[in-house]
């Protein structure tokens, strides 16, 4: 837990360019910089940095915040993964706050495993290479298999020699507890000996996002029948299978910039690859596919594409694999390879140039695999037709966004070339019973899957509530970019004299919509506002740095996107910009007063359209004499008499 003053200290010391700088190639124009986005593919750029307000914000593509943002978005790092990042380029001091001594006691648990992990993957490593048994048997055993120093060292692969307790009792003799070497299980225990877990094994690390070792992956050489080829380390505090990825460290920026993953199944499918020049490759390591591997994959890219052997196993677990990816909204292809063949063995007979040819050209969408598999390419057996259509209904329907479902029902249709309505029918119904069961399961999810049928009326009414809330954004915008600026007003003194006195924009907005007691439709924007007006009573404003650094993910997103609206970050920028900014700072009043009133027209509007709906409903109901309905229309009256006057008001200001 890094401590409040801790992170205060590294927003002070960040400067947004010089983060940004590291990964994107920043040219100076005007105020701001200038480059390439990171985030979508462009050749003219529009990714603008502000020095000065600390923020980024690309126009192409829409992203936008502050300099941890920016980590978060590109490194993939947590909030204090980000923060630890700048703590160290800025050469700050982290100021642990104190924490609970549980969390103490499991934070030096898992400390100690990791350390433990690191450790040992040093000494396999300083094995494989630098003792004679580790290069005459591991070493030698990999360069056979074909895999290149660069590699082998790369991927960290270690060697644990034959020798009962070579690495234990080094490990010992270094410190670490016995305790520590079972829970990471490098070692075992047999009559209060220890003994290592993984020795006369090749020892490939697992690693974590950011690099660490959390457990290992074993295997023996050559091919011995009665002793089991893999052995992993078993789940730990540090270790969760379901949640680890092999290769996941290494393919991770290759996944964000292809927009791709390709998952196989081995250790050394990722490996080979990897050589090949696929770097966007991972690996379950035996195990099945889990939810958690999946949100880990959501987190670089959203489209998964299956390399599998086209043995029987292979294909069930790819059609596992299939349905598993659908379910969590992400786009699946599907690549076989030979029968025989795995990834890795192909690669060993191919030249990497045909390797990547065969896995970009030959993945094929769940559809036409299910249907070659199941159907063959020409057979028209009508009971093995509709069975496989059923099949395909079925993964169709575990997809829970529908326009992509709509997408592959129209495939579907076509390649099969069966009616589309019948197979939304289908689809449908296998949707219902798919919600029925889960939902006898018990208790589930906000993402469950709802009832097919609430759809479409549930999309309609969101889009009938939804309103137009962009006098409440120029209002806040105005507020944000200007809110200690003075304007002028000329008032009468107690002398009956035209006196002129200045105010704050922020004293007068708030001011006037506070007197009013309106609020804003918009969360963030009301948010916002509420910050200004709490800065207000305190006599000073809101700083920059907690509004776009700000917890409230919407609420930062809305900061930084009207703080670098055109007007803003493009000042100085384009000449017609700079004329349109240069004419907001000078005469800032008739913008502001402009802002207010629309707001407060906009507020009336919504209280006369509510109005007309209740003397609709009450004279639908009562008799048209009644005390209510009397009390209705007179309100009606008020409100669209308010309305004239304000929509002259505005009028008078636009055309002045
Ligand atoms: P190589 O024979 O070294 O090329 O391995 P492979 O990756 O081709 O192995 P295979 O296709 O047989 O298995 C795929 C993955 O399943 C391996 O990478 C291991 O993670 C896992 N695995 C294979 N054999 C065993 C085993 O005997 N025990 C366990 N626990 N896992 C295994
Ligand atoms: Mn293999």
């Amino acid at each position: 837990m890094i401590s409040p003053d801790t992170i205060d200290k590294i927003m002070d010391a960040t400067r947004i360019e010089e983060v940004v700088g590291e990964f994107v190639n920043l040219k100076k124009r005007g105020v701001n910089l200038l480059g390439l986005c990171p985030f979508h593919n462009e050749k003219t750029p529009s990714f603008n940095v502000s020095a000065a307000k600390g923020i980024y914000k690309c126009f192409g593509c829409g992203k936008g915040g502050n300099a941890v943002n920016f980590l978060m978005e590109h490194e993939h790092f947590t909030y204090p993964e980000a923060l630890r990042f700048l703590a160290g380029k800025y050469s700050i001091e982290i100021d642990e706050a104190k924490p609970s001594p549980e969390w103490q006691q499991a934070q030096n648990e898992k400390e100690s495993l990791f350390n433990l992990s690191a450790f040992a993957q040093k000494y396999f490593q300083e094995q494989l290479h630098d003792s004679a048994e580790g290069r005459a048997v591991g070493l030698t055993y990999l360069k056979e298999r074909g895999f290149s120093m660069e590699v082998i060292r790369r991927f960290g692969l270690g060697y644990c020699p034959e020798k009962w307790d070579s690495f234990s009792q080094t490990a010992l003799k270094s410190g670490y507890k016995k305790e520590y070497l079972v829970k990471a299980s490098l070692s075992k225990t047999k009559d209060h000996l220890l003994y290592d877990t993984f020795r006369g094994r090749i020892v490939f690390p697992i690693h974590n996002l950011s690099g660490r070792v959390l457990g290992f992956g074993a295997r023996i050489l050559g091919s011995e029948k009665n002793r089991p080829k893999y052995i992993n380390s078993a789940e730990s505090e540090i270790y969760h299978k379901s949640k680890a990825l092999y290769g996941i460290y290494f393919a991770k920026s290759a996944m964000a910039r292809e927009d791709n993953c390709y998952l196989v199944e081995g250790y050394t499918d990722v490996l080979s690859l990897q050589q090949a020049g696929v770097n966007n490759v991972i690996s379950t390591s035996g195990t099945a596919l889990s939810t958690g591997q999946i949100k880990l994959i959501r987190r670089y890219t959203a489209n998964v594409t299956l390399l599998f052997d086209a043995d029987p196993a292979g294909i069930k677990a790819a059609f596992r694999g299939i349905d598993q990816v659908l379910e969590e909204g992400l786009n699946v292809r599907i690549v076989s390879f030979p029968e025989g063949e795995d990834p890795d063995s192909y690669a060993r007979k191919k030249r990497p140039a045909e390797v990547r040819a065969l896995i970009g050209e030959n993945a094929t969408d769940f559809i036409t695999f299910k249907t070659r598999l199941l159907l063959g390419e020409v057979n028209n057996d009508p009971i093995k037709k509709s069975g496989l259509i059923r099949e395909i209904s079925r993964t169709i329907a575990l997809i829970p966004e529908p326009i992509t479902r709509s997408l592959y029902v129209r495939q579907c249709s076509e390649m099969m070339q069966v009616d589309e309505k019948l197979l939304v029918a289908e689809v449908n119904k296998l949707r219902r019973q798919q919600f029925n069961a889960r939902s006898r399961q018990g208790p589930h999810s906000a993402d469950d899957l709802p009832p097919p049928s609430a759809e479409a009326p549930a999309r309609q009414a969101n889009e009938g509530q939804q309103n137009n809330d962009s006098q409440e954004k120029e209002l806040i915008r105005l507020l944000l970019q200007y809110g200690g600026h003075a304007i002028h007003f000329e008032v009468e003194n107690e002398d009956k004299r035209m006196e002129e006195v200045g105010m704050k924009v922020a004293e007068f907005v708030v001011g006037d919509i506070r007197a009013d007691q309106l609020l804003f439709d918009n969360r963030a924007c009301q948010l916002i506002f509420d910050l200004f007006a709490g800065a207000l009573e305190q006599k000073s404003l809101p700083g920059i740095k907690p509004l776009t650094g700000h917890p409230d993910e919407e609420v930062r997103q809305l900061v930084i996107d009207l703080l670098s609206s055109p007007y803003s970050l493009s000042k100085n920028w384009e000449s017609r910009h700079r004329i349109y900014v240069a004419d907001e700072e000078e005469s800032l009043k008739p913008p502001v007063i402009q802002a207010v009133y629309a707001f407060k027209l906009k507020k009336l509007e919504k209280m006369i359209l509510e109005n007309q709906k209740q003397i609709r409903e009450a004279s639908a109901s009562d008799d048209p004499d009644s005390e209510p309905l009397q009390q209705l229309m007179e309100t009606n009256r008020e409100l669209t008499a308010k309305r004239s006057l304000f929509a002259n008001a505005l009028n008078r200001v636009v055309t002045r």
